[in-house]
């Protein structure tokens, strides 16, 4: 999309001349008009080696949950806040690891986050987790344990659907099922769009 690499282009000068500029850029990926843009926190080591969102595990995670709502992945528009894989250097190996996105690293996509969801232009934004959920409504105080499995209008004709992260299952074997419940709500409230 021609508007979408002007972005990029826009987004690699200024990581250039930013604090993270020997970083890879993940851009997102997908659909030019998409019904659905899906927000995740930032990318991981598979994603930073392909350049490509949501790829290796958290692509098979990603498969599950298209597979649960009936879309396919070209179908969809993929992102994350932040476009940079967040390391740090791991004591024991010596090894670059993943972290949390900084606050400054947030801060720093902010902008382009809400640049590209002009562009796609999506009925609906699913959030992945607390980071792209504050991203997105740009209220700091928002919660995922909250505000999960419901939708939220974001103007006139767009909404939010916000999900837990997938990791966060991972972590905590009891969202599962809260998870599985909010993957139906998300699936029920998509037929409402067709
Ligand atoms: N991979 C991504 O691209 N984003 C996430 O939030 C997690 C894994």
């Amino acid at each position: 999309m021609e508007q979408g690499s002007q972005l990029e282009i826009k987004m690699k000068e200024n990581l250039e001349m930013s604090p993270w500029g020997e970083k890879k850029l993940v851009f997102g990926e997908g659909a030019a008009a998409p019904l659905l843009m899906m927000v995740g926190e930032a990318p991981g080591g598979d994603e930073e080696k392909q350049g490509k969102p949501f790829v290796g595990k958290a692509g098979k995670n990603l498969s599950a949950f298209l597979d649960v709502i009936g879309l396919k992945r070209e179908e969809i528009y993929i992102s994350n806040v932040v476009k940079l894989r967040p390391t740090k250097r791991s004591p024991k190996t010596g090894k670059a690891v993943n972290r949390p996105p900084s606050k400054e690293e947030i801060q720093f996509f902010l902008p382009y986050l809400a640049e590209e969801i002009m562009l796609i232009s999506p009925k609906i934004i699913v959030t992945l987790g607390n980071v792209p959920l504050k991203a997105v409504t740009g209220d700091k105080k928002s919660n995922i344990g909250d505000a999960h499995g419901r939708p939220v209008p974001l103007g006139e004709d767009r909404a939010l659907f916000p999900l837990y992260h997938p990791a966060a299952i991972i972590y905590n074997r009891s969202l599962s099922q809260v998870y599985q419940e909010d993957l139906l709500k998300l699936k029920a409230f998509l037929t409402s769009f067709s």
